[in-house]
């Protein structure tokens, strides 16, 4: 199993190239099996769940060609197999966009009713909502979907709660449904945008991501595109709260500032300078950073995938900042393993109450989920002393070459697999 070896307490200081959305990829992999038609996707990130991802697409049938490291070349007039593999779902939540997809371009699929997750019960009632609405016949049998429909036809959805998978799913079944369906009070996070635009260049007719309401004009076929994948929002935030907690300046390459702004935004009010460029944010810290609030909520709000990088970095601010998490009940899991390092954090209910510590020291911990474990990483490089984190493979399925990148700025980590490999990264640096 690998881990990670860090030997915290130095400044973050470079530049940062950031790559593809991992969450818009996995969504635009699935809706390019939608077209019998060539798809080439670039600036896809290199990490275990799109990985995984094309694996499963390619189990169905579909012909993957990988191009090079960040793109690829599908095409799925090959596909025979309707049916998904409880294994591909297992490892990987975000195989329910087949669901969409093929029900969308075939009227029928098959998918293993995804399991509980580590961040909390995600149910997927509203997606299950928008497919019957579309007039698919909808069974949750043997622990599977199975959604079928003679045709889908369009019609008008009102979500009852602002979801990102279930905005996303149902778009891609609609774009191909018989005539014009609208959807209501939809998720507006850039991914849900870059999956529509990514569906209007393969000939849908999409208006309205990135508001409330989504209009589609359902289409009879779709075709070839080429397309690239939008800057990924989160791993750039990452990078920026890494500056920040180790007082560190870094420049994020390759992202959209106004994709940030929520982020940007925390980071000036507890004492960062943050300046945007065209496509680049530079973020640095030279004293050590306030207090405040912050509650996570659906895009423009602060993302809850940026809630354990937050609350890491006010672990060392002064004063006492409250977390607040909306969107999933079980986030606070990395609140245990950053009181072995040090902090003062208390959860109660869906809030995490930190009173700033000076310091934190170097332990042994490991990561609870993806996000969480990136935080902790930036708790490893803050802290004092060497940091072991266990169970990095979370952390591998959303960050690309995480170890290298943060060698890039400074940071003293190590991808290690084993006791001596620990012992010789502690001789190495002295
Ligand atoms: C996506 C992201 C995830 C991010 C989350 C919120 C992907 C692959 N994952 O997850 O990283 O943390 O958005 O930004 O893109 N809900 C229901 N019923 C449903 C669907 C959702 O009640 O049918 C609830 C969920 O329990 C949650 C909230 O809606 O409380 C938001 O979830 P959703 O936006 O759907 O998250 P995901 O799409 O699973």
């Amino acid at each position: 199993m690998e881990q990670y070896v860090i030997r915290g307490g130095n400044p973050l200081v470079g530049e940062v190239e950031i790559g593809g959305a991992k969450n818009a990829a996995l969504a635009i992999l699935t809706a390019a099996i939608m077209t019998d038609e060539t798809v080439v996707i670039e600036n896809l990130p290199d990490v275990s769940d799109i990985n995984v991802l094309l694996e499963a697409i390619a189990e169905i049938g579909a012909t993957i060609e990988r191009v090079d490291r960040h793109t690829v070349r599908i095409n799925a007039s090959t596909i025979g197999d309707l049916s998904v593999d409880y294994e591909y779902i297992k490892k990987i939540r975000a195989s329910y966009y087949l669901l969409g997809a093929l029900l969308g371009k075939y009227k029928r699929a098959e998918v293993p009713l995804p399991g509980g997750c580590n961040i909390g019960s995600r149910p997927i009632d509203q997606h299950i909502k928008g497919f019957r609405a579309l007039g698919a016949k909808v069974e949750i049998k043997h622990g599977a979907i199975m959604a079928s429909a003679s045709e889908l036809r369009g019609t008008h959805i009102f979500l009852d709660v602002v979801s990102v998978g279930a905005t996303i799913n149902i778009m891609m079944a609609a774009a191909m449904a018989k005539g014009n369906t609208i959807i209501e009070n939809v998720a507006k996070e850039p991914h849900v945008v870059d999956v529509a635009n990514f569906l209007n260049s393969m000939g849908a007719n999409i208006k309205g991501a990135g508001t409330d309401v989504i209009r589609i004009k359902g289409v009879e076929t779709l075709h070839s595109t080429t397309y690239s994948v939008v800057p990924d929002m989160i791993e750039a935030g990452t990078y920026m709260f890494a500056a920040a907690a180790t007082k560190g300046d870094v420049l994020v390459k390759n992202v959209i500032p106004k994709h940030l702004e929520a982020t940007t935004a925390k980071l000036e009010e507890i004492g960062c300078d943050v300046e945007e460029f065209d496509d680049a944010i530079r973020v640095s810290a030279s004293k050590r950073l306030g207090r405040t609030h912050v509650k996570t909520q659906p895009y423009p709000g602060y993302p809850t995938d940026m809630q354990p990088q937050i609350a890491v970095t006010l672990a060392l601010a002064n004063g006492t900042s409250i977390v607040t998490e909306s969107i999933f009940e079980n986030r606070f899991k990395y609140a245990d393993e950053l009181t072995r390092m040090g902090a003062s954090v208390k959860v109660e209910g869906n809030t995490a109450i930190i009173d700033g510590v000076e310091g934190l020291t170097g332990a042994r911990i490991s990561a609870p989920d993806l996000r969480a474990g990136a935080a902790l990483v930036i708790a490893g490089l803050a802290a004092e002393g060497i940091t072991i984190i266990d169970d990095i493979v979370y952390i591998q399925r959303g960050y690309e070459d995480f170890e290298g990148k943060l060698r890039g700025l400074g940071a003293e980590i190590q991808r290690v697999t084993s006791e001596r490999e620990i012992q010789k990264f502690k001789l190495q640096i002295g």
